[in-house]
């Protein structure tokens, strides 16, 4: 059976892609990062999501030697030009908390009306050290003023997506993980996925 890395220890994020794999799971098996044996920290250096995503698939791959995928994700916000984007995860610095990280973006934001913004999810799959392909996925909405709702992480309780008048963080996984920039990413490399087992015997990224 097909083994497939999942670059990733973020118990929230494997959770969420054995979810949207889980109509190939007879055929295919996900394993993290916690099952490979002195799995290395990977530094994210690339300047965008792709290239991020990019470099812990193909290290991934490269190291466990067999196909891995890695996601790269964040919110970007029209009126700060794209920012916090690649350095959402650190935007309060490295050791702040989500609530910090969305004080300083409501501070930034204070008195801007253009409040649109969006998240972005890059996956990166990768075989043997090289890039096979990336897929994306999107979400716009708008950032509100003052956080909403105890669900979901990172920027959720002050996400309103487009078509809804609830946050991520009111809305919970039922909407979110339908419609968010992460489940548009896993629906792409599932229906590749699904292609490469449908068309192949053994199933070879060559
Ligand atoms: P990474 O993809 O693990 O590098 O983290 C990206 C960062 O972007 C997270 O720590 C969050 O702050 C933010 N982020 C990414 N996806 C979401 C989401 O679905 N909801 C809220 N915040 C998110």
């Amino acid at each position: 059976m097909l083994q497939i890395l999942a670059a990733t220890s973020n118990k929230h994020k494997v959770e969420e892609f054995r979810a949207a794999f889980a109509p190939l799971l007879s055929r295919m098996e996900i394993l993290t990062a916690d099952d490979i044996h002195g799995y290395p920290e990977i530094r994210e250096t690339g300047t965008s999501f792709e290239e991020n995503a990019d470099i812990k698939a193909r290290e991934a791959s490269a190291y466990a030697d067999m196909p891995a995928f890695a996601d790269d994700s964040g919110l970007e916000v029209a009126v700060l030009n794209g920012a916090p984007g690649i350095f959402s995860a650190r935007y309060a610095g490295d050791h702040a908390g989500d609530a910090e990280r969305i004080q300083k973006l409501l501070a930034e934001m204070k008195g801007k009306t253009n409040r649109r913004a969006r998240f972005v999810c890059v996956i990166a799959l990768a075989y043997r050290g090289t890039s096979v392909k990336t897929f994306r996925g999107e979400v716009n909405g708008t950032i509100i003023d003052e956080p909403r709702g105890t669900h979901g992480f990172g920027y959720d309780p002050v996400f309103v997506p487009d078509g809804y008048d609830k946050t991520f963080g009111e809305l919970g996984p039922e909407v979110k993980d339908k419609i968010s920039h992460r489940a548009k990413a896993l629906e792409k490399i599932v229906a590749f996925i699904k292609e490469e087992l449908d068309s192949m015997d053994d199933f070879e990224f060559e």
